[in-house]
């Protein structure tokens, strides 16, 4: 199989997942090849390829506005082209499962159809920042999750996230970036603190951030990603309306740390406990099923007896 993988990922968490689904790709014998949709030079031909992926951070229960302009340039196809979509979101509540609608609906649009759609909790970029140990067990359980749901895409089992009750709507509602990136954006500010190395003028995936005379300028592209604040090594960077929100540092996803104090821990408590379940379930039911699934020296053997007899 040969698939064509696109995302985009803010802050990396994103990136992460991605970079797994490649592995397990290519353990299963799929040639994938990764297009980073903010670098805007998109040259593959959709018929190439068996099947596309489409990777993105849940923004305000929407997929980043990126993703959608990007999904609007794709050429019609003639004969139906399946999707998989891979969301990653901060907490693992079911209305995340509407970031995917409007998506899925530009898709038909033009002859493709999403047939799996899988949805990873990886730490918050904004909010507030999860604890290491919590980062630690979401890594955990994606990493482990990841293949089986690779398996699933290459061995063309169909996997849909469930429905929401006047989703379409709700994910319209609250579809923040539509006034946040262009409003709030506009009133990020730097302060005392910058050391000018640029580092947020380099990598903003809008090219939004400018130096005029010396001053940040941030301009009315911003699609809130939080990669500017989030990644800046002095903290130097205010998020207008939603500098409470802000999150700094990138996240140690190998330190356990069961000892950290976690000043959220009633947080949509019932809910991270529920995935956590689910993921390990999934997990021990993919171990049953290969331990009980025949090997091929088994098939082998089977094959010789028969012959013997
Ligand atoms: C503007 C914005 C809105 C977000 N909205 C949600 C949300 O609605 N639900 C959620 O669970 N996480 C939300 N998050 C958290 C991200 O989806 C989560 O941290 C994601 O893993 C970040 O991925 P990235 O590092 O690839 O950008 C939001 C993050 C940002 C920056």
């Amino acid at each position: 199989m040969k698939v064509l993988l696109c995302y985009f990922s803010g802050t990396g968490n994103t990136k992460k997942v991605v970079d797994k689904y490649v592995e397990a790709f290519n353990k299963n014998d799929a040639t994938v090849d990764v297009y980073k949709i903010e670098e805007n030079n998109f040259n593959y031909k959709i018929e190439d390829y068996d099947m596309i992926g489409f990777g993105y951070p849940v923004h305000a229960f929407n997929a980043p506005s990126i993703i959608l302009k990007f999904a609007k340039t794709l050429p019609k196809v003639n004969t139906t082209k399946n999707v998989f979509i891979i969301k990653t979101s901060g907490e693992p509540l079911k209305l995340n499962n509407i970031s995917s609608l409007k998506l899925t609906k530009i898709l038909k649009r033009k002859g493709y159809k999403v047939t799996n759609e899988y949805h990873y909790v990886m730490p918050y970029n904004i909010i507030f920042r999860h604890t290491d140990n919590m980062a630690y067990k979401m890594w955990q359980a994606a990493e482990n999750v990841v293949p089986i749901d690779c398996k699933e895409i290459l061995d063309e089992k169909k996997s849909l996230l469930k429905r929401v009750f006047l989703g379409g709507l709700l994910a319209w509602v609250f579809r923040i970036e539509f006034w946040g990136g262009r409003f709030n954006g506009k009133r990020y500010k730097v302060n005392e603190n910058c050391v000018h190395c640029n580092r947020c003028v380099n990598t903003c995936p809008m090219h939004n951030i400018t130096i005029e005379n010396g001053e940040f300028h941030f301009g009315k592209n911003c699609i809130m990603c939080m990669r500017c604040s989030f990644y800046c090594p002095r903290n130097a960077i205010k998020i207008g309306l939603f500098e409470k929100w802000k999150v700094n540092g990138a996240y140690n996803f190998n330190n356990k740390n069961d000892n950290e104090e976690d000043k959220h821990k009633k947080y949509c408590k019932k809910s991270y406990i529920k995935y956590f379940a689910k993921c390990e379930e999934k997990i021990k039911n993919a171990q049953v099923g290969a331990a009980t699934e025949p090997s091929h020296e088994t098939k082998d053997d089977d094959v010789e007896d028969a012959v013997n007899a």
